[in-house]
């Protein structure tokens, strides 16, 4: 059901810092920028191949992505895996007995279908399963 690893999730306190280190220093493309207002936090893709680094920086202090920096600090946030449909993915990971974070698909960055896998029952990694088209 997992077609690829769409993007991985990096969270960091300061974005401009987070673009110069993966931009300047390791050469990637900023190819994308939005702010996801509902989930609290600014996201920016870069493009590696046919996947993406994905930074996370917190638009308020009471986001998921505050208080995971708060806790772990900076660093890998979470996995995303392109699926081709996302509700089948949903329906297979909840027959594995799975944790789902999201019952239901909802809209992420660049308009995506996501949804959101608890940790507990991925070894400790939040999973987000991406649909891919
Ligand atoms: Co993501």
């Amino acid at each position: 059901m997992l077609s690829k690893i769409d993007h991985l999730g990096i969270a960091v306190n300061d974005l401009e810092e987070g673009i110069r280190v993966y931009e300047q220093g390791l050469g990637l493309e900023v190819t994308h920028r939005e702010t996801l207002e509902d989930q609290g936090v600014v996201t920016v893709s870069l493009g590696i191949g046919e996947s993406t680094v994905e930074l996370l920086s917190p638009t308020r202090d009471d986001s998921p992505v505050a208080k995971f920096l708060e806790q772990r600090g900076p660093g890998i946030h979470h996995v995303a895996y392109a699926v081709p449909d996302i509700e089948a993915a949903l329906e297979d990971a909840r027959d594995a007995g799975f944790r789902l974070i999201d019952e239901a698909p909802r809209v992420g960055a660049g308009g995506k279908k996501i949804a959101f896998i608890h940790p507990k029952s991925t070894l400790g990694v939040l999973s987000e399963v991406v649909q891919s088209t």
